[in-house]
């Protein structure tokens, strides 16, 4: 689908369950999501995702090392109904050993634009917990700004969002 300099975003298959149950599974990394994923919930996560490639024809997707074929995490564009308006959110989740090596930011830039100019999308927005300082520097770096907080969920979230220049 899409390729960066050391990654590639391809779509989610069955097949990815065991290496994605090592990023959404992992409780320290889930800390600011309601719970981590146990192994059932992590082949609906993948049917979820395989259903909007089906709806949407984009998702959440695969995040693989380019030179291994690894797959270390997720990122993509989905639809996102909040503060009531239809966004495209980005979305991120790096397996937590290879945290800080710039892969999130990465992968969210190369998707960021995808939905600038292969979806036509005038704005991007990843809501995100005011804890969640990784996220928000992911976020920062590719020049979204905190644009309102809401409560959202149960919890309080800044809309961070970039316009397309
Ligand atoms: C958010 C996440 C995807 C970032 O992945 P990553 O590949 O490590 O991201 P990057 O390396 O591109 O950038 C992380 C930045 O956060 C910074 N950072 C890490 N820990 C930090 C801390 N405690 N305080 C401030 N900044 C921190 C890093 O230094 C880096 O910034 P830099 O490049 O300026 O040094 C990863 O932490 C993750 O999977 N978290 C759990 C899932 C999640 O919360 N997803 C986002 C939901 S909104």
């Amino acid at each position: 689908m899409l390729v960066t300099s050391r990654l590639r975003l391809r779509e989610f298959v069955p097949e990815d369950a065991d290496a994605l149950a090592a990023v959404l599974g992992d409780p320290a990394a889930m800390q600011y999501y309601p719970a981590a994923f146990d192994r059932k919930g992590v082949e609906e996560w993948i049917e979820r995702n395989r259903n909007r490639y089906r709806g949407e024809g984009f998702g959440l997707w695969g995040m693989l090392l380019k030179d291994s074929g690894e797959l270390i995490g997720d990122c993509g564009c989905f639809l996102r109904d909040v503060d009531g308006r239809d966004d495209i959110e980005i979305g991120y989740h790096v397996r937590r050993d290879l945290w800080g090596n710039g892969y999130a930011t990465e992968a969210a830039q190369a998707c960021m634009q995808y939905a600038f100019t292969k979806l036509g999308v005038g704005r991007v927005i990843s809501l995100i917990r005011p804890e969640n300082v990784q996220s928000i520097r992911v976020a920062e770096k590719n020049g979204l700004t905190c644009e309102k907080i809401i409560f959202w969920r149960g919890y309080e979230h800044c809309i961070y969002a970039k316009s397309r220049g």
